[in-house]
């Protein structure tokens, strides 16, 4: 192995609070026309008195993922369905509208960095697992369908302004999502997240991941959705969903139809790839749009609008 210029890595790391310190005295005496932006300066402090970048497999996507959490994000948002909104549940959706066109809360800095070092785990997995019918390793597959961070920021911003007691995630993958949607709630209060997975290694690892990052908050269920969502045994009805499963119109519209009944009064769903279409040249057009647009047609839904072109979030009645 060939030693980093400070020594071995680990030597870099036991020093790393010695070395941001004198980063910060350098910057702070005017010997540097580096810029040095608050965000900056706040995770340099953070990372200072932790070991948590010391954890960390691949230490630049780690600070790269707790910037995400952090810093200053918007929206692109175009309507699609505009009912009124002199009622509660029509006001909290343009305040959770307007929220994400001009600037989605931040994390806090120990959930972001936790959330990071769940990432960065899963990204360095090497153990082989089979996606569509293919051999890839966990880390690939996991970076592959995982939420980044500016799609957890915006399920983080969407839970905290759909004030639900409930949510409900189809498609759990590795579990990465359901943490974001988990930081959204306050421990003493917490929001119940119930997430269905189909692929047993993929649950497994999920519900080992929540289990220790978000117990008493997440939940995880295997099967397909449309088998499982009948089954749950809930206790208040849903105020949020994720739909993250099969990305086709025809998934769109059964699992709608399936967890539709579940819905609380003003509950926001919000669909993922909305313009999605399969690579694989062999299978069928996924249509996601046209079973979004259909999906948005149901009596129930009064307001929608596309987020970045790419989600979907709709209010029902
Ligand atoms: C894009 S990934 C989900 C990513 C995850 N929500 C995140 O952001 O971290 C889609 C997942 O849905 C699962 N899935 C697809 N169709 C499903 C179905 N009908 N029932 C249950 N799970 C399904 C897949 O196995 C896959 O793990």
């Amino acid at each position: 192995m060939v030693d980093s210029p400070g020594g071995t890595p680990g030597r870099v790391w036991r020093r790393f609070p010695q070395l941001a310190v004198a980063a910060m005295k350098h910057l702070a005496g005017g010997r540097s026309n580096l810029p040095m932006r608050p965000l900056d300066l706040a995770l340099l402090a953070y990372l200072t008195h932790r070991d948590d970048l010391a954890k960390a497999h691949d230490p630049e996507a780690f600070v790269e993922f707790v910037r995400g959490c952090l810093e200053s994000i918007n929206y692109s948002i175009s309507w699609v369905k505009r009912g009124a909104t002199n009622d509660i549940p029509g006001q909290r959706f343009m305040t959770g509208v307007s929220m994400l066109e001009r600037r989605v809360p931040s994390m806090s800095l120990p959930e972001a960095s936790r959330i990071a070092l769940a990432a960065d785990e899963l990204a360095a997995d090497a153990t082989l697992t089979e996606a569509w019918g293919r051999p890839v390793d966990v880390g690939s597959h996991f970076t592959m369908s995982s939420s980044p961070p500016r799609k957890g920021r915006l399920l983080f911003g969407l839970v905290r302004s759909a004030q639900a007691q409930s949510c409900l995630e189809l498609g759990t993958a590795y579990g990465l999502s359901a943490l974001f949607m988990a930081a959204a709630s306050p421990e003493e209060t917490p929001c119940r997240i119930d997430t269905i997975e189909f692929y047993e290694q993929q649950f497994s690892i999920a519900q080992d991941l929540v289990g220790r990052l978000a117990p008493r908050k997440v939940y995880c269920h295997q099967g397909l959705t449309t088998e499982v969502i009948p089954k749950l045994d809930l206790v208040d009805k849903v105020g949020f969903v994720f739909h993250d499963a099969n990305h086709t119109r025809q998934a769109y519209i059964e699992d709608f139809g399936a967890f539709e009944p579940l819905l609380t009064s003003g509950a926001f769903v919000l669909f993922d790839d909305i313009r999605w279409d399969n690579p694989i040249p062999e299978s069928a057009p996924s249509e996601t749009y046209e079973g979004w647009m259909e999906v948005v047609r149901h009596p129930r839904v009064v307001r929608a609008v596309e987020i970045d072109g790419e989600l979907g979030l709709l209010q029902v009645r």
